[in-house]
């Protein structure tokens, strides 16, 4: 118990957070009547009992529908704030968070509604938390090539307030390799890269997300794992891994919380880090994220001491800020 207060209590960051993912089933209600929205649900506890998954597109089925009632500035500022004063309430001090565009744009909501909001929520946390942040655009993997082109162009705007791009929706059967060109566009285009892989899909697609996309940190990476060559790369390159322990156990990455294989990679000089992935439909913020490791035993208060300062060291944030935090 004395763990779990130190564990809640250590200051964070917090690097894989889908802000689509953190629309609770209050806010998604309140929103559908403050915009006329229909959803498929007659109560909150209808819309909790819905989330339960057998893998990661069950999930995505739910989770782009639950986005439909994001409609202006507003709503998408009002999912920020909420994400940001629960996110204060566990210790986050800095928070990346992704977005995924295509998911508004291709409802006829503009990229620019869709930013403009979100930077209001960024800005108010810092005014009233002292919580900073930063913005990932994340391309839907199941869309194609053109549509992500499309999306870095209604980006350019926007540049000095987007700090990297990112890569999820479903893996399996759109690899990495698929999105080298747009890429390499972000590089020239001063953005970091990010992407999500292995998590479903195999170790070939974190060497792609590697050689081809030459991300800058890795989302998920469960699946590398099984590769003893691709451990030893990625500890020897100090490459970040945002791992969400929740997340695994709802889409059934894993079996079972207590055999979450964090504590392996640790061990393996990865280093890795805990977050929430979309708190509102796995069951838990990033606080739980981290209290869920606690029952297996594995990992003392050194270990969760080292997976909250890996958080800082794996930010976008500048080597002095970092200094600061740690
Ligand atoms: N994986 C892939 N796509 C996603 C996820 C995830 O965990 N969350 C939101 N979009
Ligand atoms: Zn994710």
């Amino acid at each position: 118990h004395d763990l779990a207060g130190f564990v809640a209590g250590l200051p964070k960051a917090e690097l894989h957070l889908h802000i689509e993912g953190s629309l609770e089933p209050e806010l998604m209600f309140a929103l559908a009547k403050r915009n006329r929205v229909a959803i498929p649900f007659d109560s909150v506890e209808a819309v909790r009992a819905a989330y339960s998954f057998s893998n990661l597109q069950d999930f995505l089925d739910i989770y782009y529908q639950g986005a439909d009632v994001l409609r202006v500035e507003e709503d998408f500022r009002d999912l920020a704030t909420a994400y940001f004063d629960r996110a204060a309430a566990d210790a986050v001090r800095h928070a990346e968070i992704f977005f995924d565009p295509q998911t508004h744009t291709d409802r006829g909501i503009s990229f620019d509604v869709v930013v403009t909001g979100l930077l209001a929520g960024m800005a108010e946390a810092e005014a009233k938390h002292g919580l900073t942040s930063k913005l990932i655009l994340c391309f839907l993997r199941h869309l194609d090539e053109e549509a992500a082109f499309a999306t870095l162009k209604a980006a350019e705007p926007w540049l000095d307030r987007i700090a990297a791009v990112g890569l999820d929706s479903s893996e399996v059967g759109h690899p990495p390799s698929k999105f080298e060109r747009v890429f390499a566009r972000a590089g020239e285009m001063g953005l970091l890269r990010v992407a999500h892989a292995g998590e479903e899909g195999p170790p070939a697609y974190v060497h792609e997300a590697l050689d081809l996309l030459h991300i800058d940190r890795l989302d998920h990476g469960n699946r590398a794992l099984e590769d003893p060559a691709l451990v030893t790369r990625l500890a020897r390159s100090g490459m970040t891994f945002t791992v969400c322990p929740l997340s695994n156990l709802k889409l059934c990455v894993i079996d079972d919380i207590d055999a979450h294989p964090i504590e392996r990679m640790l061990r393996l000089g990865l280093r890795a880090t805990v977050n929430s992935d979309d708190p509102a439909y796995f069951g838990g913020y990033v606080n739980d994220n981290y209290r869920a490791l606690i029952p297996a035993g594995k990992l003392d208060a050194g270990d969760f001491a080292t997976l909250a300062r890996n958080s800082f060291l794996g930010s976008f944030l500048d080597d002095a800020t970092v200094s600061r935090h740690l």
